[in-house]
């Protein structure tokens, strides 16, 4: 029977009968699994026989989840790892060697940033970061030595959202995979359908729904040919695995097997077992958690256009945020529960309105089920100059609200009296 993929986040690769009916996907709290017999052991080794070795390698909790987060973005094999940056670190050190190069979009996540920008120059690995929205200066930055090209999806603080057929088309003139960071979108947009090869999340954020628990993914969308020369590693023998190539031995999963048995076994990015769990519970709600706040951040977001102390706000899902048509296109659901809005009176009065809510909480992160707030300007961008604050799209008096599930009029009375006690 088929069924929608949202029906398979919840039944997808779990057979309750093999597991004494157990309804909820049991936890494989194990480092190791035993071979049996040594005979078993060489065939697990050789890759000639499917099994689990060792966890930071598989475990069958995390193979659960692995299978649904391919589902979920419409892939054919995912790979979880620690938490989201190393998904982004292990994906790039799979695809780059020293003397490489990327082009990003400029609109990045800063942890992401500084990885281009600082550690991976340090390796030989170099990037060039180039307004997403500027096709041919995105185009024009592609060079002989460039292997990658990424982007996000929704653009945090700034809540642009990239154009995802056109960059993909970039990137596939140049037979360059399209690597897309789905951290703000998970279910909503699923980039694959527009031409991405790999699909990053951050699961920490509304995967998870809690707050509880780091994690992150890399999804392999099985299109991307690697056998065009530009990717020896894939064609020729590896020396990191007794000769394999990877691409004869794995076909369209050449990517996805060498990032968990390359990547993985020498990065040590893996996931625990316990926190697979916790995500493949976070799955099972994702849709109708993102629904709620997608209409609360909405109904938020109009009443702050008419409130007294707000200057301005940016929500994908106004009909006055440049970026509401585009998003139109690439999302099916709602538009998530990011918004940004700039106080009346700037700095101080942001950070004066931070300080005075009661539900929400000050924290650098995003998607929890809880309400939270950030104001930039005064935390995660404030080693930035005015002008880098500027592009990353952080101005003094903005403010980022991630809504959560509480009841929305509960929300508003507390935005309501913190502005009122900021411009007091
Ligand atoms: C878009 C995006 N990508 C990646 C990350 C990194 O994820 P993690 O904190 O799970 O390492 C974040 C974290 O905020 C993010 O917002």
């Amino acid at each position: 029977m088929a069924t929608s993929y949202k029906t398979q986040l919840l039944h997808h690769a779990y057979d309750r009968a093999a597991h004494n009916g157990s309804t909820a996907v049991p936890l494989y709290q194990t480092t190791a699994f035993d071979f049996g017999t040594s005979d078993h052991a060489a065939d697990l080794f050789n890759l000639a026989a499917p099994g689990y070795i060792y966890t930071r390698l598989n475990n069958p909790t995390s193979d659960i989840l692995e299978q649904r987060l391919a589902v979920l973005e419409g892939g054919i094999g995912s790979v979880v790892t620690s938490c989201g940056m190393s998904a982004i670190s292990t994906t790039l050190l799979t695809l780059l060697r020293s003397g490489d190069h990327i082009v990003a979009s400029s609109s990045l996540y800063g942890g992401t940033y500084n990885l281009l920008s600082v550690t991976l120059p340090r390796l030989g690995i170099t990037t060039s970061f180039v307004d997403p929205d500027d096709f041919e200066a995105f185009e024009a930055a592609i060079q002989d030595n460039t292997r990658v090209v990424y982007a996000e999806t929704l653009g945090n603080p700034k809540l642009d959202f990239v154009d995802l057929e056109r960059l993909s088309q970039i990137a596939h003139r140049h037979h360059l995979p399209f690597v897309v960071d789905n951290t703000t979108t998970p279910g909503v947009c699923r980039p694959i359908e527009y031409g991405a090869d790999l699909v990053i999340h951050s699961l920490s954020k509304y995967v998870c729904g809690n707050g509880s628990t780091l994690a992150g993914a890399v999804v392999d969308a099985g299109h991307f040919d690697w056998a065009s020369g530009k990717f020896p590693e894939f064609t020729t023998p590896s020396p990191g695995y007794h000769g394999l190539i990877y691409s004869e031995a794995f076909g369209p999963a050449a990517f996805i097997a060498k990032l968990r048995v390359e990547g993985l076994r020498d990065l040590g990015g893996a996931l625990s077992p316990f926190n697979s769990l916790q995500l493949i519970q976070g799955l099972e709600t994702l849709d109708i958690r993102y629904e709620r706040v997608s209409r609360s951040a909405l109904e938020i977001a109009r009443w702050l256009e008419g409130h007294p102390q707000v200057e301005w706000v940016n929500y994908p899902g106004l009909e006055s945020s440049a970026y509401h048509d585009r998003c139109q296109q690439y999302i099916r659901g709602g538009f998530g529960g990011l918004l940004t809005f700039g106080t009346k009176g700037g700095y101080e009065t942001a950070k004066k309105f931070s300080d005075s809510t009661k539900i929400f909480s000050i924290v650098a992160n995003l998607g929890d089920s809880k309400s939270l707030l950030i104001h930039p300007a005064s935390t995660t961008h404030r080693q930035l100059s005015a002008e880098q604050q500027l592009s990353a799209g952080v101005t003094p008096s903005l403010v980022r609200l991630s809504i959560g599930l509480e009841e929305v009029e509960d929300l508003k009375a507390d935005l309501d009296q913190a502005l009122r006690q900021s411009a007091s």
